[in-house]
């Protein structure tokens, strides 16, 4: 019997190479250009594993066009690059990575809040230039953490790990979800629930850790920007298109909000025209995961939930939409 056949859409990290390696046929893409479409759909056809890329548009047209795909395994949590309805009529398991890259992510959400209220980016390049004089009373003021609100938009893993760095800094949380959290993870965060337009209307900051998904597109709209506070700086470490970018950009630019940080674009890679101009934003290419030692743990979750498949079980990390079908299904099997 011929080994199976596994796809890897451009190169990870080594670690979930090596355990693919080890019992199956691994062709990985070496470019640093991405593949094209139809390149891709040419080298996925006979795979028996896709590993994809969350730039990847894995849509019906590419699913359909698999010959014997068990498993696309998404290199990311967030999986709204793939058509799932799609590959669940075609009996694929979808796969992410969920837990591993939380903690990375929730750094990068951070780091963001930290750069744009305190100008360090500006400020580093101030220093650069030569521009430093000496200390001066009114030198690149800022806003405080101390004290203020930070407004979480999706308390799931992510939202949970900024909450717990808020704490530490003295911030006040609120947070919204469709779903309020138990009292206890509350108090853990001593983090208040509110609904969206009064997290809105009394956050400091607002930091976005929702998935893309059709319910959340433009949930930052125009109207909403419009509520916030005027000293507000708003952070997207979650999905580009959650936020109207063109309705943002503006707003930034009339000064009707302070600042914003933004790891993700809503035409991810390009920037809406402009904003790459404004002192009040830090830019970030997509790094919220893009630690060494995240990046080889997801590498090597990819990995085992490709081999649970291909030796015929279930993997571990299956999207929500599958794990409601097939982890039903396999206790009521069972
Ligand atoms: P998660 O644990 O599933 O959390 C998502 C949260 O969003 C849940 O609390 C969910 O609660 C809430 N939510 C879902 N739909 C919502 C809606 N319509 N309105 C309000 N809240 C909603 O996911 P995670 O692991 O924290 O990851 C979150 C997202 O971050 C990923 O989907 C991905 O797109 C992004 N991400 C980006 C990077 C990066 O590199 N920048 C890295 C990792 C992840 P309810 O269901 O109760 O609403
Ligand atoms: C990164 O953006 C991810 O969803 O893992
Ligand atoms: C600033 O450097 C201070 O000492 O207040």
């Amino acid at each position: 019997m011929s080994q199976a056949k596994v796809f890897i859409t451009y190169a990870i990290p080594e670690k979930g190479i090596k355990l693919l390696t080890e019992k199956f046929e691994v062709d990985v893409y070496e470019g640093d250009e991405f593949l094209s479409k139809s390149e891709m759909i040419e080298r996925a056809k006979d795979a028996d594993a896709i590993v994809t890329q969350l730039r990847d548009p894995i849509d019906s047209e590419f699913i359909e066009s698999l010959q014997k795909a068990k498993i696309i395994a998404n290199y990311a949590v967030g999986y709204n690059n793939i058509d799932v309805q799609a590959a669940t009529r075609k009996g694929i398991f979808v796969t992410n990575t969920p837990g591993v890259l939380t903690e990375a992510t929730a750094d990068i959400a951070f780091a963001l809040l930290l750069s744009v209220a305190r100008k360090i980016v500006e400020a580093d390049k101030f220093v650069r230039e030569g521009k430093f004089t000496g200390w001066k009373p009114k030198l690149f003021l800022g806003y405080d953490l101390f004290g203020k609100t930070l407004g979480i938009i999706g308390m799931g893993r992510i939202g949970q790990a900024v909450a717990r760095r808020a704490l530490g800094f003295g911030m006040n949380v609120v947070y919204y979800n469709r779903n309020r959290l138990p009292a206890d993870i509350e108090q853990r965060y001593n983090a208040r629930y509110v609904d969206l337009d009064t997290l809105i209307a009394t956050s400091d900051y607002i930091s976005i850790h929702t998935p893309l998904t059709k319910e959340t597109y433009h949930l930052i709209n125009e109207e909403r920007i419009n509520r916030m506070k005027p000293n507000a700086i708003i952070i997207n470490t979650a999905r580009g298109p959650v936020i109207d970018e063109l309705a943002l950009y503006k707003a930034l630019k009339d000064g009707k909000i302070a600042g914003a940080g933004f790891d993700v674009y809503e035409n991810e890679p390009l920037l809406t025209p402009g904003l790459e101009k404004l002192d009040n934003v830090v830019l970030l290419p997509h790094i919220g995961s893009a630690t060494y030692e995240t990046r080889d743990k997801m590498s090597e979750m990819v990995a085992i939930n490709i081999i649970e498949v291909l030796e015929g079980r279930i993997p571990p990390n299956l999207v929500p939409e599958q794990a409601a079908i097939y982890l039903k299904k396999s206790t009521t099997h069972d």
